[in-house]
């Protein structure tokens, strides 16, 4: 499928690799939606990802985002953010490269790190982040790997990915 025909973006990527904000100036500039998976399931919820993983458990939240992600991405003309882990099913997989053109967004360990410090949003970073951090890159090495596209994030202001992002889906040569 030529990337022209492809209803939606989605972006995958480690946490604090930049998916929203990136998301957020690629739907602005092509004049599509922007979602995110995450503000999905809270205003559904009406909770915090916080209080999900607390009261419920990371599976409870897992099943939250894969409700999302088939909600989502049933429609056209979205740029959708999703959350680092989203990736870690298989079904999930399928369904965004089925849905769109998948670009993931990768940022050394140092910009991760230094990115995410202090967070109190992300349960799976709390207590020493630069330790869990590190951990979960190792656990998670070639997860994002399924993505049509990649973008390293190192050197790049927000608005130029953002443009890449745009250039390839115009290009239409994935
Ligand atoms: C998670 C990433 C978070 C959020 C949740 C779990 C993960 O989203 O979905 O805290 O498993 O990597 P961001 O990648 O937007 O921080």
């Amino acid at each position: 499928m030529s990337a022209l025909t492809k209803n939606n973006i989605v972006l995958v990527g480690f946490m604090g690799t930049g998916k929203s904000t990136v998301g957020a100036l690629t739907a602005e500039r092509l004049g599509w939606t922007f979602a995110d998976t995450d503000r999905w399931i809270e205003e559904k919820t009406g909770k915090t990802i916080p209080e999900i993983f607390a009261e419920q458990g990371e599976a409870a939240f897992r099943e939250y985002e894969s409700e999302a992600l088939h909600e989502l991405l049933g429609g056209k003309h979205m740029v959708l953010a999703t959350g680092g882990g989203a990736v870690l099913a298989g079904a999930n997989r399928a369904c965004m490269l089925a849905g769109g053109l998948v670009v993931a967004l990768t940022a050394p360990m140092a910009t991760i790190i230094e990115r995410v410090r202090g967070d109190s949003n992300r349960p799976l970073l709390q207590g020493d982040a630069s330790e869990r951090v590190r951990t979960l890159l190792e656990k998670r090495r070639g997860a994002y790997d399924f993505a049509h596209m990649t973008i390293d994030t190192a050197d790049l202001e927000p608005a130029a990915v953002a443009a890449r992002i745009v250039a390839a889906l115009q290009a239409g040569s994935l």
